[in-house]
């Protein structure tokens, strides 16, 4: 399932990467990285974690298990925690995107920089970020991708003829749309340089959903039309906005007269 020469490339090129990758880094994504990071809470999963470099920006005592399928780039993320002191709070699992070995419903926060890019298969990859977020958990993404326009475009594509071959990431990725084919719902979505968004996401907590349907306790507001006692306007409130008594009532019987008509 996972392309074992993209791995295979990852571990070969595993001790230059930080250095091939230098001038991007400081320029573009160490800031992005500076201001998202610190944003992750609770248990936290670093998504194809890489050479660690997410690891001096987690608050102190963070608890983040790194993921990634190098064991090369994984040995160099661990060096990095050791050095920073922040071994003792990390946990370094090498596996792939696709199937990784966490229960379901497992993470608080899922933090995903520079990734999808690079996975063979995105759509079973965030499928399997989507399981082992907990319902209401956040995803933090800051990932490159098709901008929509023509220029800019152009030349993404063109860059593709160098960073597939060295680096295998793909600059022509559609992470945006990949992430709402997931289902994620997206809280903040933001052109953050370059081709580069940041976009929060969280999954939606069914069974939330379902306990303030059943309580009533719905996005809209409900009443009855002045224009028809049949037919009930709904408009959108808060979020968590419930429907009062009285105008629950007002609709029963409005539905009630239908009825009887
Ligand atoms: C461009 S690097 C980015 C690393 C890191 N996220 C960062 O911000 O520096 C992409 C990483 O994705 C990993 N990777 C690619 N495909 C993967 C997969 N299917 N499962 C897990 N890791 C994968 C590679 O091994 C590599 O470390």
């Amino acid at each position: 399932m996972v392309c074992r020469r993209r791995t295979a490339r990852y571990d070969s090129i595993a001790r230059f990467y930080d250095w091939m990758l230098y001038p991007l880094e400081k320029r573009r994504i160490e800031p992005l990285r500076r201001l998202y990071v610190p944003q992750a809470e609770g248990l936290i999963l670093d998504l194809a974690a890489g050479t660690g470099n997410n690891i001096r920006f987690y608050r102190p005592g963070a608890s983040v298990v790194l993921v990634d399928t190098s064991r090369g780039m994984l040995d160099i993320a661990l060096k990095k925690a050791r050095e920073l002191d922040r071994q003792p709070s990390m946990r370094f699992v090498q596996a792939a995107l696709e199937n990784m070995p966490f229960a379901d419903d497992f993470f608080d926060t899922v933090v995903s920089i520079d990734v999808f890019c690079s996975v063979d298969n995105p759509l079973e990859s965030i499928l399997e970020v989507r399981r082992v977020l907990k319902p209401g958990g956040v995803i933090l993404f800051v990932e490159h991708m098709l901008t929509g326009n023509l220029r800019k475009d152009l030349v993404l594509k063109t860059l593709n003829l160098l960073t597939v071959p060295t680096v295998g990431s793909s600059m022509t990725r559609r992470t945006g749309d990949l992430i709402l084919s997931a289902g994620l719902e997206v809280i903040e979505n933001e052109e953050v340089g370059g081709s580069f968004r940041f976009i929060r996401c969280t999954k939606p907590d069914v069974q939330r959903l379902k306990k303030d349907f059943s309580e009533s306790k719905l996005p809209f507001e409900t009443r009855s039309s002045p224009a028809s006692d049949n037919s009930v306007i709904i408009s959108r409130r808060g979020l968590r906005g419930e429907i009062s008594e009285t105008k629950d009532n007002q609709m029963r019987n409005s539905c009630n007269q239908a009825e009887r008509s």
